[in-house]
């Protein structure tokens, strides 16, 4: 399904406002449920050892409300082609800027990556 997104253009309109990003978009609601949720389920694709620039886009947006993000349990579910000899390091190497995203809040605790 194709959604209308907008990544964070560091504007800091934000933080002057109480939370509210200038982008009234797809990711919009997303967020919304993810102030609601006790449990964080993110998923992607390994893209050159990474997370897919989708992925990368919504986590950026998280930064109007990163201040209400917090004790929250994580799941990380990726997928990768390989060669099979590379799947350690794939897998190794897309979990840097999940577990960096992460550090960013309070309380987040990375239960699992699958
Ligand atoms: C831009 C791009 C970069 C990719 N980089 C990697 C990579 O570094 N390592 C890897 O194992 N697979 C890589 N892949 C393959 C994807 O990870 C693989 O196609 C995907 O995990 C398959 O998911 P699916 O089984 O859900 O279709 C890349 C694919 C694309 C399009």
């Amino acid at each position: 399904m194709k959604k209308s997104t907008h990544g964070c253009i560091d504007c800091q309109s934000c933080k002057r406002n109480g939370g509210t990003c200038i982008w009234k978009d797809d990711i919009t609601p997303m967020l919304e449920k993810v102030l609601d949720s006790d449990v964080l389920v993110f998923a992607s694709p390994v893209y050159f050892f990474s997370i897919s620039s989708q992925l990368k886009q919504f986590m950026d947006r998280t930064y109007a409300v990163i201040e209400k993000i917090k004790n929250k349990k994580f799941y990380f579910i990726t997928t990768a082609e390989g060669p099979s000899d590379t799947f350690e390091e794939d897998f190794k190497r897309v979990n840097e800027p999940i577990q960096g995203f992460l550090d960013c809040f309070d309380g987040m605790e990375f239960i699992k990556n699958a």
